[in-house]
């Protein structure tokens, strides 16, 4: 259990929340200090929507794949129903793996001692177990997990008091209509490690302003005048028309680029005819993971797979431009020079309306049975320029 008290500078932070064109950014403490690591993982991962898959990872009835979440392994299982089902992956006898690696099968296994679970948690074989006493198997099931799918992602969320997943992503499926990212396939899965404490690495997701100075080549994709942030309760979304000349995503009529951050750590890239995920997730708090998943229209033609090589490699780079900038940014961050700055009310609603997510969240976990009130809504970010 973390001990609350450790954070009690962090209370007097919490009510801090002036209008944007006024608000400084958090302390930059919460991004290089390793309690924040322990902080986040508590009030933030243990309980919010985490997307840890897309389906095509569970193939056929017995499939499982293993996760961590939070720091809790995880398997989520499709069962011979068809059902997908997470489960805590520790056994029930002394805490032992169901699985340590992806596989198929008509039972998960302990691979300590050798109980095994059918695929929907039920305990149904002890090996030598005759003599115990005052033992149900029914009461020795696995631990279940909230999952949940949308467009072919799999979330899982370990909170059974959150908001349903469908509340969350409430007005993504309709505003990207026609589009349907679950119809789309999986092509390919790239893994980065960065340097920078994961909320670093969200926020630069989240803003725009970079984009000419870190990013020359992406700024030939948009028509940057038309780049917007937008927010809804749960994430933010960055819109901006592709530019009329010949590029590389553009359909005939021109086409638009979506850029979703659901809250804290997954992404909707989804430009015409494909999409990438993005799952950022903390290692500690200066270092995270980058998942990076494809996925398109046509995997199939020889000229889409050219477009396919073209948008991995382009992505690419872009991608190093990033990491390269956010772990400047870590060191910035630590640095005697600097605590807080301010935000550009134009380019940065996002990375605001991240960070007062972050402090809700922190609030109602450390408010959390002290009898004070619980985060007050979240603030409104939008404001006209
Ligand atoms: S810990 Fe699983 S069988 Fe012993
Ligand atoms: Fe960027």
């Amino acid at each position: 259990m973390l001990d609350k008290s450790a954070y009690m500078d962090v209370d007097a932070e919490l009510d801090r929340r002036p209008p944007l064109p006024r608000a400084e950014t958090i302390p930059s403490a919460w991004f290089t200090e390793p309690r924040f690591h322990d902080l986040d993982s508590e009030a933030i991962f243990a309980r919010t929507w985490q997307g840890i898959g897309h389906v095509g990872r569970l193939p056929e009835p017995g499939s499982w794949f293993v996760a961590e979440v939070a720091g809790d392994p995880i398997v989520v299982v499709r069962g011979r129903d068809n059902e997908i089902r997470a489960f805590y992956n520790v056994c029930r006898h002394r805490g032992g793996p169901l699985a340590t690696s992806d596989g198929c099968g008509r039972v998960l296994q302990c691979e300590y001692h050798g109980w095994t679970y059918q695929l929907d948690g039920t305990l149904r074989g002890v090996p030598h177990w005759n003599l115990v006493e005052l033992f149900d198997r029914e009461e020795y099931g696995l631990v279940p997990v909230r999952v949940e799918t949308w467009e072919g992602q799999i979330f899982v969320n370990l909170d059974p008091k959150a908001a349903a997943l469908g509340e969350v992503l409430a007005g993504i499926r309709e505003r990207i209509s026609p589009v349907r990212p679950g119809e789309m396939k999986h092509y390919r899965r790239v893994e980065y490690e960065v340097r920078s404490n994961w909320k670093v690495y969200v926020e630069n997701f989240l803003e725009g302003y970079h984009i000419p100075i870190v990013h020359p080549e992406l700024m030939t994709l948009y028509d940057f005048r038309s780049y917007r942030t937008e927010t809804a309760p749960w994430y933010s979304l960055q819109t901006s028309d592709l530019t009329s000349e010949q590029n590389l995503y553009e359909r005939e009529g021109g086409g638009e680029a979506w850029y979703y951050c659901v809250f804290p750590n997954f992404m909707l890239n989804i430009l015409p005819g494909r999409l990438q995920t993005n799952l950022v997730t903390p290692v500690d708090h200066q270092n995270c993971r980058v998942v990076f998943e494809y996925f398109y229209d046509d995997v199939e033609s020889e000229a889409a797979r050219r477009k396919i090589d073209e948008d991995i490699e382009f992505a690419e780079r872009i991608q190093n431009e990033d990491i390269g900038i956010c772990e400047h940014v870590q060191r910035g961050l630590g640095s005697r020079g600097y605590d807080r700055g301010r935000f550009s009310v134009k380019f940065e609603s996002g990375v605001y309306h991240f960070q007062d997510l972050v402090r809700g969240a922190y609030a109602r976990f450390l408010n959390e049975g002290t009898g004070r009130l619980d985060a007050p809504e979240p603030l409104d970010p939008r404001h006209d320029d």
